[in-house]
């Protein structure tokens, strides 16, 4: 199997571990470090609705939390009929570390969609240190 249908399917193993009581939209993220690492993650929800977390920044911590923070894809995986793309924050999230990254959606559906993190956050805001 190619990384590509590997990360869907370690987002698609993963979105069943969602803790989506509140929306029941389940999302699981598979992102491939530079060193060949995946880290996965999916979205963890909360009662007061705004503290809930996106499968994609679940797995950004659990990376950095393990000393990587150079990214090359990350796959997202939702049971819908066709592929969702990530949220406004979470793409801010991952620009921060990987502005170069390829970002991969996959559903229920045969329908795949592909896109530069560049072409989902044009004109991102970067601190300069
Ligand atoms: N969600 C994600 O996990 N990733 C996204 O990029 C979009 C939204 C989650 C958050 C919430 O638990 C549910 O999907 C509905 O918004």
């Amino acid at each position: 199997m190619d990384m590509k249908n590997k990360l869907i399917k370690l987002a698609r193993e993963v979105s069943s571990k969602a803790y989506a009581p509140y929306s029941n939209f389940k999302v699981g993220a598979a992102l491939l470090a530079e060193n060949g690492t995946v880290y996965t993650g999916c979205n963890v929800e909360n009662a007061t609705y705004g503290a809930t977390i996106c499968a994609e920044r679940v797995a950004v911590a659990k990376a950095v939390a393990d000393g990587q923070t150079k990214f090359v894809e990350i796959a997202l995986y939702t049971n819908t009929d066709h592929p969702e793309s990530p949220c406004g924050i979470c793409r801010q999230v991952l620009m921060e570390f990987a502005p170069d990254l390829n970002v991969i959606a996959a559903c229920k559906s045969e329908e795949v969609s592909e896109d530069s993190l560049q072409s989902l956050l044009p004109k991102a805001f970067v601190l300069k240190k």
